[in-house]
């Protein structure tokens, strides 16, 4: 009896503690860090040292008991010192009220005229992201799936919470520079398409079939999962010093949230021969990839 009573206190304590939080949101807690280089980290996240998941809570300065992640490692190596989502290498660059944007990893294929992969270590033909651990997902209201570049396709391949895979695709589909319009990405030069809600991990995965008439004023292609509304196709993006790697990635991250009900999401069909490729290359071709997590 007693111990049911101090349950339901507990529970009374923990809503009113949320229910303060999403009142005052903003600030962090009193004598706890508020800014890590140039981001904010407000309550319920909170600084602690390597960004391990202590269990008070970054020392009393993070929520604790609703999953892991809301620990951020500040690390002072860099100048500003930046933020990551626990102890991995996620980057955060801001966080809202519901939401968290961070550092994407972009899929890229760059060649020359001779049809050779450059060699700058920024090619990746598969990116994958982890949240796995958290309680957070990649948003599907605000993330678009784009992929950048002449005769190209992209696709996604995710997973939510209970393991289940969903997938998206994006053709781009150009002959020349004439074919491409500037700040409309319509599947000439840049595709984009939604994806799935209540994604926890994905892979994304970038195919192209480039010659040299393509080469010659559009050497790289990108694919990415990025904030839509920071994100404007320009002509200028088919080269290879493209800013297309400086867009972030929204998560949503609101508390209480965990349990979303989700319609059940067509599996696109294969269509083109040049996705189905995509989705083997996904699927079995494992180098050049590259791993976010927390
Ligand atoms: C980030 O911080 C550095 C120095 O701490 C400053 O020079 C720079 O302007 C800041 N950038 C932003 C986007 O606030
Ligand atoms: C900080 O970043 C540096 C460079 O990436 C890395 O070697 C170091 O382990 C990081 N420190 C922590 C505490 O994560
Ligand atoms: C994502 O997680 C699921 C299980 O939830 C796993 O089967 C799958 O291999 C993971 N994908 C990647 C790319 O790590
Ligand atoms: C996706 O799930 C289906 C079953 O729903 C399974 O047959 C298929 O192998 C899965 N694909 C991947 C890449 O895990
Ligand atoms: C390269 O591909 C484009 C688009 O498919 C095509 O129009 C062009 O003729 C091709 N050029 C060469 C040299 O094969």
């Amino acid at each position: 009896m007693f111990s049911g009573k101090l349950l339901l206190i507990h529970l009374i304590s923990f809503w009113l503690s949320i229910a303060s939080l999403v009142a005052a949101f903003g600030d962090s807690k009193p004598g706890c860090q508020a800014k890590c280089g140039n981001v904010s980290i407000p309550y319920p996240f909170g600084i602690t040292v390597g960004g391990d998941d202590d269990n008070r809570g970054a020392g009393g300065c993070s929520i604790q008991g609703v999953g892991y992640g809301y620990n951020v490692n500040c690390n002072t190596s860099y100048d500003p010192p930046k933020a990551f989502i626990g102890t991995g290498n996620l980057e955060i660059l801001s966080i809202s009220g519901t939401e968290i944007r961070i550092k994407s990893l972009v899929a890229t294929l760059c060649y020359d005229m001779s049809g050779d992969l450059v060699p700058d270590g920024q090619n990746h033909q598969i990116v994958t992201s982890n949240l796995k651990p958290t309680p957070f997902t990649f948003s599907n209201t605000k993330n678009r799936l784009f992929t950048i570049g002449c005769n190209s396709a992209g696709a996604l391949l995710g997973w939510d919470q209970l393991g289940k895979n969903y997938s998206s695709q994006c053709i781009s589909m150009c002959s020349s520079k004439e074919d491409v319009r500037e700040g409309s990405c319509n599947g000439n030069g840049c595709c984009q398409n939604t994806i799935p809600k209540g994604i926890k991990n994905f892979s994304v995965g970038l195919v192209w079939i480039a010659n040299t008439t393509i080469l010659s004023f559009n050497p790289c292609s990108y694919t990415f999962l990025a904030d839509r509304e920071q994100y404007t196709f320009y002509a200028s993006d088919l080269q290879a010093d493209s800013k297309v790697r400086e867009i972030p990635q929204v998560l949503d991250w609101a508390i209480g949230s965990r349990t979303c009900t989700r319609k059940t999401a067509k599996v696109a069909s294969i269509q083109s021969p040049v996705l189905l490729i995509a989705v083997k290359y996904l699927k079995f071709l494992k180098y050049m990839t590259i791993e976010l997590m927390v």
